[in-house]
């Protein structure tokens, strides 16, 4: 994957500076083209010269050092690179690209570049974990920055914990495969259905489920990793979306759900519809809040709309995905909705296992391709079991090319 790949380095002040000499060598082995900065610090531990003799480029240094005066260098370098990767990357270094600022070559570069940015952090254990710390790492992770975490070990200073950098090695590794992985969805637009929906009552009350939504934002988020561009509407749900490949649309009830994803149906090539839509919602709504009486409160209820079905009964080319949410003979109940609406495959979720279904940051689920062959994905972050979504299907729209 590195095959002639524009890498740039970014070295900060750090005694885990020496084993960034080794990752310069082992990418220049691995074919890239490799240019390093420094900071000042950086040049403290090691002479820029071992990172030219390294690299076989010059290494930059100073803003002000403008070789070619018809380029910024700064900028021209901030251009040049596809990926760059920033290691080892102080807690110093951290704190000023999570506020934005520029105030050195690397600063700078990193402010104007459009490439992938890895940060492979490496300071003290305690340091590592300090909430302020802790806070820019999180900031930059919302702003599509990719961490390489450190590994535990022996620290130079003294301390044995979180926060000696990454093998080289293992570095190159993580690059690779996040690489590779960024093609699996490209070119694809993948539609989501996300979280509850609610069924109004009157202006303070509504009918609504558990979900909470975590399944398919984790669909979504797993999607554009992957390199998808994502639609997602999502019912009432408190949570944000990271990836800004992501477009979300926001809905309340099953009908606004309806209309939302068939305007863009033609237009997707995966649809997963995640979302635990109500099936019946009040025949009547209330302008004003209902006023309590001594008397048994009767609701007469209608049926919504089966989104699900509705996809499936005017499917093209989509890959259509639904779940089905079951507390009892889920196999049976999941085949049944697979055949009766049509779909490619679904994801039958045990809802009243430990670890799974709503609201629990892990799932277990058993997916159902169209021939009825079962995949069961042991419990697992809700992340994880989206790649594996992700990869059947990719491995089924491959098999069905052949
Ligand atoms: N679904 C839908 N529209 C509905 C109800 C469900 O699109 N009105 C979709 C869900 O998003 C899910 C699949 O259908 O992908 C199965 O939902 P589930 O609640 O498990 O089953 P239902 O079809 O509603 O059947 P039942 O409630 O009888 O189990």
């Amino acid at each position: 994957m590195l095959q002639n790949k524009k890498v740039l380095l970014a070295v900060t002040g750090g005694i885990a500076v020496y084993k960034a000499c080794d990752l310069t060598s082992k990418l220049t082995q691995a074919g890239a083209d490799v240019r390093v900065i420094m900071t000042e610090s950086a040049c403290e531990f090691v002479s820029p010269l071992t990172f030219q003799a390294l690299s076989r480029n010059p290494v930059y240094t100073d803003t002000f050092d403008e070789k070619n005066p018809k380029k910024i260098a700064h900028i021209d370098l901030a251009d040049w690179a596809e990926i760059v990767i920033i290691a080892p990357a102080t807690a110093n270094t951290l704190s000023k690209i999570a506020n934005g600022l520029g105030d050195d070559m690397l600063t700078t570069t990193l402010l104007a570049t459009r490439a992938t940015i890895y940060i492979a952090p490496a300071m003290n254990v305690h340091m590592y974990q300090n909430q302020a710390v802790v806070e820019n790492m999180n900031k930059l992770t919302r702003h599509g920055y990719h961490f390489i975490e450190p590994g535990a070990g022996y620290l130079a200073c003294g301390y044995v914990g979180k926060g000696r950098l990454e093998e080289p090695s293992t570095i190159i590794e993580v690059i690779n495969k996040h690489q590779n992985e960024k093609s699996l969805l490209k070119n694809k637009k993948v539609l989501i259905t996300a979280g509850p929906t609610r069924e109004i009552i009157d202006p303070v009350r509504f009918f609504s489920n558990n979900s909470t939504g975590k399944m398919g934002y984790a669909l979504a988020e797993v999607a554009a990793r992957l390199g998808a561009e994502v639609t997602l509407v999502s019912g009432p749900v408190s949570l944000v979306t990271k990836h800004n490949k992501i477009e979300r649309i926001n809905v309340i009830s099953a009908e606004d759900m309806y209309h939302a994803v068939h305007k863009h149906y033609s237009e997707s090539d995966i649809v997963i519809k995640a979302a635990a839509v109500a099936d019946y919602r009040p025949k009547q709504t209330h302008s004003q809040k209902m006023k309590k009486s001594d008397d048994k409160l009767i609701f007469e209820m209608e049926r919504t709309k089966d989104i699900l079905k509705s996809l499936g009964d005017k499917k093209e080319r989509q890959f259509l995905v639904g779940f089905a949410a079951e507390t009892e003979n889920h196999l049976e109940n999941g085949k049944n909705k697979l055949i009766n609406k049509n779909l490619d495959a679904i994801v039958i979720n045990n809802v009243s296992e430990e670890g799974a279904g709503f609201g629990t940051e892990t799932n277990k689920v058993t997916y159902l391709d169209k021939n009825l062959k079962e995949y069961p994905f042991p419990l697992d972050s809700k992340e994880a079991i989206s790649e594996k979504i992700y990869h059947q299907i990719i491995k089924t729209l491959e098999d069905d090319n052949q």
